[in-house]
C-alpha cells in the first residue's frame, strides 16, 4: 500500500498517521501526527460531518447553509479499535478511518462499500492568501452515477463532467457552460442500487469532478476555507434529498397565487403600457395572477425610487391592477448609484454599510445605473437595513413581491464580471475577503430582501424571487435559471435545470418561459409553455429588445393553446399546492427525474426529459420543432394517457402521440388527483366544487390534498385541510378512505368524483356503510358523482 507520506508530491500535502482518538459525545475527533484533525459528528444515523483541520486549528464553526432547524439526534453509536483502523458505526452505516493514512470508507451495516477515499483529504498550502487549497478525491465504484449540483447546465446524469461553483452572470449562456449563476456544492452518487449525498459546505470557488480526469476517481476541492462535508445514506435517493433538504431548509408556504401564471418582460412601461398588457389577458381570458415591473420603473435605475414620467402614481397603479387580480413584482438590484444625492446612497454611506476594498475604499462597480457602491449583505446590519427600504415599495405603494436580479453580483465591463477578490465582507462577524463571500453574497442579498417583504407585506406571505443562489438560500427565496435564450435546446437545458434544482433541495425554480434572449416562433413558444406550467415557478419573461412575448403575440392558434394549458395550471393549483406542502413538510422535490422516482430500474440512470410532477403525474416535453409526438420512457408502473384515458404499462420506450396541441402527460394509476375550477386568478371565484379525478386501479394507492387560507399565516396554527385519500380496487369495487387533519373548513361542501378507467358499471353506494340513492348522487353517466366533503369510506360496487 502506498502510504500518504510518499504522496506529498506537486506541492500537495496528506495527513499521517493517527496518533490520538478523543471521543465528545457526537463529535469524534482524529489527529494525525502531523497536525490533521478529521472531526467526524454523527448528525444522525444516515447524516454524518466530516471535517478536517490542518495545522491542529480548525476555523470558527460557521455556515450560512445549514438550517437552524434541522433534524439531529441518532440511536447508535459505536467506535472500536483495531490494528489497523478505527470503525465507527451507528444504526445505518459503518465508517472505517485507517490508521495510517486517515483515509475513510463508509458502507452499510452489509458491508456494501458506499463512499471510499482514494486519496482522500489532501491539501496544498496557499501562500499568496493564505489557508489552503482543500482537497477530496474519492474512488468512483463501479457503474457509478452522479446527480444534483443546482443549476448545471448539462446532462442530468454528471458522470464524466466536471463543474465550476462560481456564481456568474453569464448572458445567453449554453449547453454545458460553466460556472452559471448559482453554487450549490451538492451532488447525489447512485450505484449498486444504493444512493448516498454528499454536501461539500464551502463557499470559496469550489469544483468536483465526476470521473472526468481520472475514470475512477471522483474529486472535489475549494480555493479556501476547509474540508467540510455532510454525507447522507439512502440508500433510496429520495431520503438522500430528503436528508441534505432537511439540514439545509426548507421555505414557508407562498401565497397561492404564487403558483399561478406571471409575465414579465424587460420591461413594461409606461404605466399606459402595464395596464394594456394586464387588461388584454382578462380580455381573452388567459388566467394571470403578476406582472413585473423591470428596471425601467425606477428613476436612472436607482433602487427604490420610481420614474415618475413613467409612472406618475404607482400606489394608483398597483391598486387597479390588484382590484382586477394582478399582483405587482418590482425588481431590486444590489448596486447603488454613486449619487449624494440619493437618499438610499446617503443612508448607506452613512452606516458605513457599502464593501470595501483590500486597503480601504469602497467597492465601486458599473452596473444599469452607471458607477454603483454595493452593500455588504453578510454584515447583519446592512441587512437589517436593507429590509426597512421595502417599507414605501411593499408597505406604501402595495408592490406584493421583489425580484431580486444581478446579485451573483454582477459587475459590467471587467472581464471577471463580479468583484475583484480583495473586497471585504463581514461574513455576520467572520471578516473575509470576496474570495470566500463572493457564492454568498446573492442569497444574502435575498434574504434581506425577504425580511423586508415579509414585514411589510404582513399580514400576507411573502414572495422573493432571486438569480443566485448558494445551498439554503431556498428557506427564502425562489428563483429562476437566469438569461436563457429562444432555442430548441434551451428548452432542453430548462427542463434539466429546473429537475436538477429540485434534485438540490431547490424547488421553487422556473426558467424565463420562451427565452430570454432572441425571439422564439410560436411553436417554441407553446412547447416551452407546455413545460413551464409543469414548472414550480411559472413566468414569461424576455428581454424585450425583439418582438413582443405574450401569450397573444403569436397568432390565435397558439394563444388558444397557450390559454388551455395555462388554465390546466390553475385547475391544478391544489395539487401543486399540495406538492409544495410536501416539498416543505418533508423535503420531497416537487419535480422528480425518474431517477430519483425509480433508481432499482437502471434505464432510469441515463433519462434527462422524463420528469414525475409532483408524485403522481409523469410529463415528457416535446423539444423539437415540427413534433407530432415524441419517444420517450415511461417508468415501471401502469399510467393513464391523460389525454386519452388509454392505460399503458411502463418500463420500456415508446412513441406518444403529442400533436403541437398536447403534451404527453400520464397519471399514475391508483391517483386521486384534486382540482379547483379555472379562474383568471387565484381568489377570483370562492371555489364551490373540489373535482377529484379518480384513476381506478386493482390495488392500492395514497393521494394528498393540502388546502388552507391561500395566504396569511392561520395555516401554522393548525387552520389548514389535509385529506389523504386511500384508494383499494377490485374487479367489481372501489373502496376510497378519506382521513382527515388540520381545522380548516374549506369553502366547498362536496367532491365531484370523475372517476377514469372504472372496469364497471356504478350499480351500489355506500357512503359510511349507508346506502345512497343513486339519483341522489347527480349521476353524470357512469362516472362522476358528488358525495359530500365530510365521508370516511366510499364504497362503490358494480353490478
Ligand atoms: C438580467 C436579468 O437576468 C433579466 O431577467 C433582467 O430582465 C435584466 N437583468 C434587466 O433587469
Amino acid at each position: 500500500m502506498i502510504t500518504n507520506t510518499e504522496l506529498e508530491y506537486k506541492g500537495n500535502l496528506y495527513p499521517n498517521k493517527i496518533v490520538d482518538f478523543l471521543q465528545d459525545a457526537d463529535k469524534l475527533f482524529f489527529t494525525t501526527a502531523n497536525g490533521v484533525i478529521l472531526q467526524i459528528t454523527i448528525l444522525r444515523d444516515s447524516v454524518l460531518r466530516f471535517r478536517y483541520a490542518t495545522e491542529n486549528v480548525f476555523e470558527p464553526d460557521f455556515s450560512y447553509a445549514i438550517n437552524d432547524d434541522a433534524g439531529i439526534g441518532y440511536n447508535h453509536l459505536n467506535v472500536v479499535k483495531t490494528e489497523t483502523e478505527y470503525i465507527v458505526e451507528t444504526s445505518k452505516i459503518r465508517v472505517l478511518v485507517d490508521i495510517d493514512t486517515l483515509r475513510v470508507q463508509i458502507s452499510d451495516l452489509d458491508g456494501n462499500i458506499i463512499n471510499e477515499d482514494e486519496l482522500g483529504f489532501h491539501w496544498e498550502e496557499n501562500y499568496e492568501y493564505g489557508g489552503n487549497v482543500v482537497k477530496m478525491s474519492k474512488i468512483t465504484q463501479g457503474a457509478e452515477s452522479f446527480y444534483g449540483m443546482g443549476d448545471k447546465a448539462t446532462h442530468s446524469n454528471l458522470k464524466g463532467k466536471r463543474v465550476d461553483n462560481w456564481a456568474m452572470d453569464q448572458y445567453a449562456f449554453g449547453k454545458d457552460q460553466e460556472p452559471l449563476y448559482k453554487a450549490i456544492p451538492f451532488y447525489i452518487g447512485l450505484h449498486n442500487n444504493i444512493s448516498y449525498g454528499l454536501f461539500f459546505d464551502n463557499t470559496f470557488r469550489s469544483y468536483f469532478d465526476f470521473a472526468h480526469e481520472r475514470r475512477n476517481v471522483t474529486s472535489f476541492w475549494a480555493d479556501g476555507g476547509e474540508m467540510n462535508y455532510y454525507f447522507f445514506y439512502g440508500p433510496k435517493m429520495p431520503d438522500v434529498v430528503k436528508s441534505y433538504t432537511d439540514l439545509t431548509g426548507t421555505p414557508e408556504l407562498p401565497p397561492l397565487w404564487v403558483l399561478g401564471f406571471h409575465q414579465s418582460k424587460w420591461s413594461y412601461y409606461p404605466e399606459k403600457r402595464v395596464k394594456e398588457v394586464a387588461k388584454k389577458f382578462r380580455d381573452l381570458k388567459i388566467p394571470c395572477d403578476a406582472i413585473y415591473l423591470d428596471i425601467d420603473y425606477m428613476e436612472g435605475f436607482r433602487c427604490f425610487t420610481w420614474n415618475n414620467n413613467y409612472f406618475p402614481d404607482p400606489k394608483k397603479m398597483v391598486q387597479e391592477l390588484s382590484d382586477d387580480g394582478f399582483k405587482t413584482v418590482a425588481i431590486i438590484d444590489p448596486g447603488i448609484k454613486v449619487d449624494k444625492d440619493y437618499w438610499v446612497y446617503q443612508q448607506a454611506k452613512d452606516n458605513d454599510f457599502f464593501c470595501k476594498r483590500g486597503d480601504g475604499p469602497y467597492m465601486r462597480g458599473k452596473v444599469w445605473p452607471g458607477e454603483c457602491n454595493f452593500p455588504d449583505f453578510t454584515n447583519p446590519d446592512v441587512r437589517e437595513w436593507w429590509a426597512t427600504l421595502y417599507k414605501e415599495l411593499i408597505g406604501d405603494i402595495g408592490v406584493k413581491a421583489v425580484w431580486n436580479d444581478m446579485n451573483e453580483p454582477a459587475v459590467m465591463e471587467v472581464p471577471t464580471k463580479t468583484f475583484p477578490l480583495d473586497v471585504r465582507h463581514d461574513y455576520d462577524g467572520h471578516p473575509c475577503s470576496h474570495r470566500k463571500a463572493h457564492n454568498i453574497y446573492g442569497t444574502q442579498m435575498a434574504r434581506a430582501t425577504y425580511e423586508g417583504v415579509k414585514k411589510y407585506v404582513y399580514p400576507k406571505r411573502p414572495f422573493v424571487i432571486t438569480r443566485s443562489a448558494y445551498s439554503g438560500a431556498q428557506r427564502f427565496t425562489s428563483t429562476w435559471t437566469g438569461d436563457n435564450v429562444a432555442t430548441w435546446e434551451h428548452l432542453w437545458i430548462a427542463n434539466v435545470q429546473v429537475q436538477r434544482m429540485c434534485m438540490s433541495g431547490f424547488s421553487f425554480v422556473g426558467s424565463d418561459i420562451g427565452g430570454f434572449a432572441e425571439q422564439p416562433n410560436g411553436e417554441l413558444f407553446a412547447r416551452w409553455i407546455q413545460l413551464g406550467v409543469f414548472h414550480p415557478f411559472c413566468r414569461v419573461h424576455s428581454s424585450g429588445d425583439h418582438g413582443d412575448q405574450e401569450p397573444w403575440s403569436f397568432g390565435s392558434e397558439v394563444t388558444n393553446i397557450v390559454r388551455k394549458f395555462i388554465e390546466l395550471r390553475y385547475q391544478l393549483l391544489p395539487y401543486l399546492y399540495t406538492m409544495f406542502w410536501n416539498y416543505i413538510q418533508d423535503g420531497t422535490p416537487m419535480l422528480q427525474p425518474l431517477v430519483h422516482y425509480d433508481q432499482e430500474d437502471t434505464q432510469t440512470h441515463f433519462r434527462t426529459d422524463e420528469f414525475i410532477f409532483g408524485k403522481q403525474i409523469l410529463v415528457c416535453p416535446v423539444q423539437e420543432p415540427n413534433a407530432k409526438g415524441r419517444r420517450m420512457y415511461v417508468p415501471r408502473g401502469k399510467w393513464y394517457n391523460y389525454w386519452t384515458e388509454e392505460t399503458i404499462v411502463g418500463g420500456k420506450e415508446r412513441w406518444v402521440i403529442a400533436d403541437i396541441d398536447k403534451i404527453p402527460l400520464f397519471i399514475k394509476e391508483g391517483a386521486i388527483i384534486p382540482k379547483y375550477p379555472v379562474q383568471q386568478y387565484v381568489g377570483e371565484i370562492e371555489i364551490t366544487e373540489l373535482v377529484l379525478d379518480v384513476y381506478f386501479k386493482i390495488g392500492a394507492e395514497s393521494s394528498t390534498v393540502y388546502e388552507d387560507g391561500q395566504d396569511g399565516f392561520d395555516y401554522k396554527k393548525g387552520r389548514y385541510s389535509l385529506r389523504k385519500f386511500r384508494l383499494r380496487g377490485k374487479e367489481n369495487e372501489l373502496i376510497i378512505q378519506q382521513f382527515k387533519d388540520g381545522s380548516f373548513i374549506t369553502p366547498y361542501k362536496n367532491f365531484t368524483f370523475k372517476f377514469h378507467g372504472l372496469p364497471f358499471k356504478i350499480a351500489n353506494v355506500e357512503v359510511d356503510n349507508e346506502k345512497v340513492a343513486l339519483k341522489d348522487l347527480k349521476l353524470n353517466g357512469n362516472n362522476t358523482i358528488e358525495i359530500s366533503k365530510d365521508f370516511t369510506e366510499l364504497h362503490i360496487t358494480g353490478n
